[in-house]
């Protein structure tokens, strides 16, 4: 039998798995200083005093998420090492971001011997039963909101940091909050007493510099890479493309897997510069279409309109884009707009990268807005198509009659 997955006779990656996000390296590059203060947030705990609450705030890439689980790691193995009775838990937001579902969480991790019911209860039960697991326990705990803007209601960072004032916890115990977001105006969207209640202390992750990232990628590319299958080259160049947008260390992770990936397809010993930029060209392209998938649906009509007509015609007025995006507009019964956020958005659609206009100054006549060309437009139109309001046009494309469309998502 045929191994289908053999494609190549040369192997590239050894421990693939260490380029990936979920990977806590060993060593933790330029961040000693920030793992310090972290490290004195949570320190009091271990004396059975208040942990210290804090928010950090960083571009993306810089770290944040990597630098607290490695303390929150260090913190488990003393923990379990010295029986002290201190947990943490780790939230993303993005993924779980209900207070019901959080208190789930921490209840897993404090109790994961207990049953309950989920869901169906008023939270102030769920609440209660919480502190009075904490009490019996007599734990205290370390609670990490990452990605804090998520979350849907932002009461919780008030209940779980004022739980010892309120006398739910003995004093023995406490919780400590740790917020996490690339907002620096996190603050400025939540109540006021509730930014006081996490006594906010903040940190902010600086990016990293090209030197900070060769060392990283360094580091990594040992245990993700097979011997000397890296041309001296690639590190720098995948730190130096990273360094040029802010000094994003995932951002240059994926640079150099990608690479490493198009090595790999194109049956190479070894990973060259040429190799860096199909790669990281690559990580663009991917970035625009994950964009788009995320586009609000008005500019998502506006996108499919723009890319029919260029694909008849090499470059369009807005004023053709309009028409378009009204008969689109209607075959997919959304909700029309006017002539200005019309503009507004196809604006947007360029300034984000995935098309190209000119303004043309057409004499007494004013100017337009000429639009040239979409960026990688069959990927996008597949992707577009795969929104549920697009059905229609589906039905549309294969439909003789052009008005014979019947059902919205
Ligand atoms: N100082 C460092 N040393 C080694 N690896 C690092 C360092 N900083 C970041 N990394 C790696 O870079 C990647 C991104 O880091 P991380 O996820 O912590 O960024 P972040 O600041 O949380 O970004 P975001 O705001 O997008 O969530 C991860 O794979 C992480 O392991
Ligand atoms: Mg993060």
């Amino acid at each position: 039998m045929t191994d289908i997955f053999q494609i190549h006779d040369t192997n590239i990656f050894h421990k693939r798995f260490a380029l990936s996000t979920k990977y806590i390296p060993e060593n933790l590059i330029a961040r000693d200083q920030q793992i310090d203060d972290i490290v004195n947030l949570v320190r009091p705990v271990l004396s059975q005093g208040e942990p210290k609450n804090a928010m950090i705030f960083g571009k993306t890439g810089t770290g944040k998420t990597v630098v607290v689980k490695y303390v929150l790691t260090k913190l488990n193995d003393k923990m379990k090492s010295e029986h002290l009775n201190i947990s943490s838990v780790f939230i993303n937001c993005r993924a779980v971001n209900t207070t019901t579902r959080i208190i789930f969480e921490i209840l897993d991790v404090v109790a994961p011997d207990i049953k309950f019911q989920r869901g169906g209860l008023p939270i102030s039960e769920y609440y209660n039963l919480l502190w009075k697991e904490l009490n019996q326990k007599q734990l205290s705990i370390i609670i990490v909101f990452d990605e804090i803007d998520h979350l849907k209601d932002y009461n919780i960072l008030y209940n779980l940091s004022r739980a010892g004032e309120n006398h739910n916890i003995n004093i023995e115990n406490s919780i400590g909050v740790i917020g996490i977001s690339n907002d620096l105006f996190f603050g400025e969207k939540i109540e006021p007493r509730i930014v006081s209640s996490l006594g906010c202390r903040d940190f902010i992750f600086p990016p990293y510099d090209a030197t900070q990232l060769i060392k990283i990628l360094n580091d990594r590319a040992k245990i993700a890479f097979q011997n000397d299958v890296l041309d001296d080259a690639v590190i720098p160049v995948c730190a130096a493309y990273s360094a040029q947008e802010h000094g994003d260390a995932r951002k240059a992770l994926m640079i150099l897997e990608n690479a490493g990936e198009v090595a790999e397809r194109k049956k190479e010993k070894k990973v060259l510069e040429y190799h860096v930029k199909e790669g990281y060209e690559m990580l663009n392209i991917d970035c625009l279409l994950e964009m788009v998938k995320t586009l609000p649906l008005q500019s998502k009509v506006i996108l499919y309109s723009i890319i029919k007509l260029i694909q008849n015609k090499g470059r369009i007025t807005t004023g053709e884009v309009e028409n378009k995006y009204k008969e689109v507009g209607s075959v997919i019964s959304c909700r029309i707009l006017g002539r200005t956020s019309i503009s507004k958005l196809i604006a947007e659609l360029e300034m984000i990268g995935l098309i190209n206009a000119n303004i043309e100054y057409r004499g007494r006549y004013g100017k337009t807005r000429l639009i040239s060309s979409c960026k990688e437009s069959e990927k996008i139109m597949s992707i577009l198509l795969t929104d549920p309001w697009f059905s229609n046009i589906k039905d549309h494309m294969t439909s003789t009659n052009l008005f014979n469309f019947s059902h919205k998502p």
